[in-house]
């Protein structure tokens, strides 16, 4: 294997080799491990698009676009969605804004064709390209995607400033809606050319700026499912396919021994009961169990108290003999995890201990006295606030 500190950051590319490198080495040393600059990837590079064409697609109803202009005096940024009117290209200022369209490859074949130079990567794995026009100045400020992105220069020239600082800060700036860098501290600064292709794999901060005269970018972009999104969907798909009396079933089951726990037994059957899930843990699935059963088929839910009682209030009630009963429309399980236990009441988890949980199961009312520890006085509390336990005072003799 090449050595990464070997690798140079910038090569030069050619008709043959748009990489620079054989699409083989690209993939093995760059893909989605550290940017690259390919300087002359597309030699003598003529845009397939004008800059009028894209102003002219940003008109469109279903075109997406954004103009966004940048205040620079006061760094405030403003966003329009598209679609855009001539009005509204009629009042940009002479610099410091820039129009980005995308999907542009779905709407014009010339553009669509630059894909060919990408075929070395699986075509469902291209989002879409996205172009941008840009007078000086013009940009989208300093940022990270969260896909790989070819940055192709079109038209004029590009100061792109990137950060290759694994421990780059990500925080955004709350005050602008393009979710950039608070801060931004580049490590690598460059002037791109047409034809220039800077390759950036996902959370690599960058910032591009339009310099000189008008600057057109072409912006190859990959996309890729989130895991929740893949997670998400998977579910949906197994639902979709199963019958409902398919249902999670105890033929085997004995006598409880604690109330309401989620007891070993439970959980291999519920393993059994998902196949699909026996790669994840003991803990999170029954995390995840205790949640969705105890809110299950719930029709109602407790309604909080009117005046939120304090732990020292709570704490003085209690040690003068205070009864809490349990809402009816608390449902509660509890399993042992490590250290403890956890509470189900209606869809939340409250740390516990294992005899109070089951005490909570048990009884639908209880007088606790003094809380046995600190742990049992908070889970005590937040069910007394939540509404799942109502206090009732001791009465006066
Ligand atoms: C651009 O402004 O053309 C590129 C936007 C980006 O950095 O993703
Ligand atoms: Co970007």
């Amino acid at each position: 294997m090449t050595k990464a500190h070997s690798l140079p950051i910038e090569v030069r590319g050619s008709a043959k080799q748009p990489l620079g490198m054989t699409p083989a080495q690209f993939l093995r040393d760059y893909w989605q491990k550290r940017p690259l600059l390919i300087r002359q990837a597309f030699p003598d590079f003529v845009p397939p698009i004008q800059p009028d064409d894209l102003a002219g697609l940003a008109l469109e109803e279903t075109a997406l676009s954004r103009l966004i202009v940048h205040d620079e005096k006061r760094d405030r940024w403003k966003v329009k969605t598209g679609p855009l009117s001539e009005k509204d290209f009629a009042s940009t200022p002479n610099s410091n804004w820039t129009l980005l369209v995308q999907d542009v490859d779905k709407w014009d074949a010339d553009v669509a064709a630059l894909l060919e130079s990408f075929r070395f990567l699986p075509s469902w794995r291209v989002d879409d390209i996205m172009i941008s026009y840009a007078e000086p100045g013009g940009g989208v400020g300093p940022h990270v995607d969260q896909y790989d992105v070819f940055l192709l220069q079109g038209i004029g020239q590009r100061h792109w400033a990137i950060s290759d600082d694994p421990n780059a800060p990500s925080d955004f700036r709350l005050d602008v809606e393009l979710k950039q860098l608070s801060v931004f501290e580049p490590t690598h600064e460059w002037m791109l050319e047409p034809g220039d292709m800077l390759y950036l794999p996902p959370g690599v901060p960058h910032d591009g700026v339009a310099f000189g005269g008008p600057c057109m970018t072409i912006s190859v972009g990959m996309r890729a499912p989130s895991q929740a999104e893949l997670t998400g969907d998977l579910a949906d798909y197994l639902a979709e396919r199963m019958s409902d009396e398919q249902r999670y079933n105890d033929p085997d089951l004995a006598p409880a021994k604690a109330v309401g726990e989620i007891d070993r037994a439970a959980l291999a059957r519920l393993k059994q009961t998902l196949p699909f899930a026996a790669g994840l843990d003991d803990a999170t699935l029954i995390d995840w169990f205790g949640r969705f059963i105890s809110r299950y088929r719930n029709a109602q839910a407790p309604v909080p108290p009117e005046k939120e009682l304090t732990e020292a209030a709570l704490v003085k009630q209690l040690a003068a003999g205070a009864r809490l009963l349990r809402h009816p429309w608390a449902r509660v399980a509890w399993a042992k995890v490590r250290g403890g236990a956890t509470l189900f009441v209606n869809g939340h988890a409250f740390p516990a201990t294992a005899a109070l949980a089951e005490l909570i199961c048990r009884e639908r009312e209880l007088t606790p006295g003094k809380p046995a520890s600190a742990v049992e006085l908070a889970l005590l509390l937040a069910l007394v606030n939540e509404g799942h336990l109502v206090l009732r005072k001791a009465r006066r003799r």
